[in-house]
């Protein structure tokens, strides 16, 4: 039985939103790719607690979360996964009307806009090279939320990948979306952050055989499928937490120009985040790192890399494991579609209560 509350589920979704606003900020930081120059600004502003977010909007991938979990409550309490893959499929099509003033990313709009959902051959697009973005990671973590519950598990890989793939048919961008709804359901069972890692790792031969199940694309999944895993094994080596048990250790000097390389350091491409093995993975660093908001703020929120996708994930996981404490009420009080985000969270726990 989960010890999860109504309170998780309500900050994991208004604080993910909160945290995608703040990384975005009207889309100035989320495209600012020096984290001092950001910080600067921030300290200007008086620091993470005086920040209001009033009027700043949520960017894409929060509007592609409220996609993804709506689906699940329209699904109801004993979801039948191809009626779940079409409400998803057609809250993905849909949700591109409202993405003005949101910069989505290119693989998403242009693969969102061709969802048809009577057609079920097209959630599942052509293997795609270029698909290795964060455009899935960021908007799975509710899944975590939908199902919790450790004998879940398959349906959790299943409902991540196959969502993910509908606009992001790569390991590297379906694995992130299953990552982000993973340490979603261990935040709000309160499994200890350092373990999750390996958790990932005991988890993704799971997601092979899911694959290899599907009959779909096989063979180009399974040739791209190492990067994800390689990069993984690298980075929970590099903390020293492969073994599930050690404790994270950090560099004696680790601030905003050394996150910034780092998280460059683990990027595909230079701009740390924007991948779907980077987008959670900074956003873990993050977590691991800090011990109130505001430190987790600072780490995961506000840095030269994709600052949105991988904040939008570090605050829902906030959320899910301790609520709203030490959060400042400025930073998340009047985000945009507070009512939403607070309406599909009850319905999203009432669902996991039910299907215990
Ligand atoms: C927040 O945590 C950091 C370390 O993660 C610590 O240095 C800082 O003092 C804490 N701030 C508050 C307000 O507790």
């Amino acid at each position: 039985m989960c010890s999860c509350l109504l309170e998780n589920y309500v900050a994991a979704m208004v604080l993910s939103a909160a945290g995608d606003a703040l990384g975005f900020y009207n889309r100035k930081w989320e495209f600012q790719r020096s984290g001092e120059k950001i910080h600067n600004e921030l300290a200007q502003m008086g620091g993470v607690d005086k920040l209001n977010v009033a009027g700043w909007r949520v960017s894409d991938d929060t509007v592609m979360h409220l996609a993804t979990a709506e689906a699940l409550v329209e699904a109801g309490k004993t979801p039948d996964l191809t009626h779940l893959y079409k409400l998803i499929a057609t809250n993905y099509r849909d949700c591109m009307d409202d993405m003005v003033g949101r910069a989505p990313g290119g693989t998403c709009m242009q693969n969102a806009l061709d969802l048809d959902p009577e057609n079920p051959e097209s959630w599942k697009p052509n293997f795609n090279e270029a698909a290795g973005g964060c455009g899935a990671a960021m908007r799975s973590m509710c899944i975590g939320l939908r199902f919790c519950h450790p004998e879940q598990l398959e349906t959790l890989i299943a409902v991540s990948i196959e969502s993910g793939r509908m606009t992001h048919h790569h390991p590297t961008g379906y694995l992130g979306s299953l990552a982000s709804a993973l340490f979603t359901a261990y935040a709000v069972n309160h499994k200890p952050p350092h373990e999750w890692g390996k958790g990932l790792m005991e988890v993704l031969p799971k997601a092979q055989v899911h694959i290899q199940k599907s009959a779909c694309f096989v063979e180009k999944n399974l040739e791209h499928w190492n990067y994800f895993e390689n990069q993984w094994k690298r980075y929970l080596k590099t903390r020293g937490i492969s073994d599930g048990k050690s404790l994270p250790s950090f560099p004696a000097v680790y601030g905003v120009k050394e996150r910034d390389q780092f998280y460059k350091d683990l990027s595909f491409s230079g701009w740390g985040g924007s991948s779907g093995h980077d987008a959670p993975m900074i956003a873990y660093d993050a977590f691991l790192g800090s011990e109130n908001w505001t430190e987790l703020a600072q780490r995961g929120f506000f840095h030269g890399g994709d600052s949105d996708s991988t904040a939008v994930i570090a605050a829902c996981w906030w959320g899910a494991m301790h609520g709203f404490k030490g959060v400042s009420a400025s930073n998340y009080n009047e985000i945009e579609y507070r009512d939403r985000l607070e309406k599909v969270a009850k319905e999203l726990y009432h669902l996991s209560l039910a299907s215990e």
